[in-house]
């Protein structure tokens, strides 16, 4: 059966591409769902997408996740720094995560310096705009290949 990897992106990623272009770029999340999908695919991975505004939905996805996927990648936006509820959904399955921050959080905000998940993801990526996402999927192919 193909591996699936679940990529998961969280409040406000929705308005990529026009929300604070200068932070993170002009790039849609379609677009991105589209290129995490083809660099899945060369990997011979399948990807299943969601972005949700509502912490429930993504905790939701992950236990759903359950079923049928074998990573997580995620952008859990500002659910990073004040979620412990999403820390623990990815904590109790049994998937590899890779946590993906478009921005350098820690050259922003000090609120943005600490994130909930980071204790829990296998790998973290944080600053490299959104090849992050594509840099996720190579961790994640690598990891699964053992
Ligand atoms: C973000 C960083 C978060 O601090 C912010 O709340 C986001 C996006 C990033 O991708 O850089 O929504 O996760």
């Amino acid at each position: 059966m193909t591996a699936r990897i679940l990529l998961l992106n969280g409040p406000n990623l929705n308005l990529l591409g026009t929300r604070e272009p200068e932070i993170y770029g002009e790039e849609t999340l379609a677009d991105v769902e589209a290129y995490v999908t083809r660099a899945a695919n060369d990997f011979g991975l399948d990807v299943r997408s969601l972005q949700s505004n509502h912490e429930g939905e993504l905790i939701d996805a992950i236990h759903a996740a359950r079923e049928d996927c074998s990573a997580v990648i995620i952008n859990p936006g500002a659910l990073s720094h004040t979620s412990v509820a999403l820390r623990d959904a990815l904590a109790g399955v049994q998937l590899l995560v890779a946590e993906v921050h478009i921005s350098n959080v820690y050259s922003r905000e000090p609120f943005r310096h600490q994130s909930y998940v980071s204790a829990v993801a296998d790998c973290i990526i944080v600053g490299c705009g959104v090849q992050g996402y594509d840099l996720a999927v190579r961790r994640i192919a690598s990891l699964l290949a053992g």
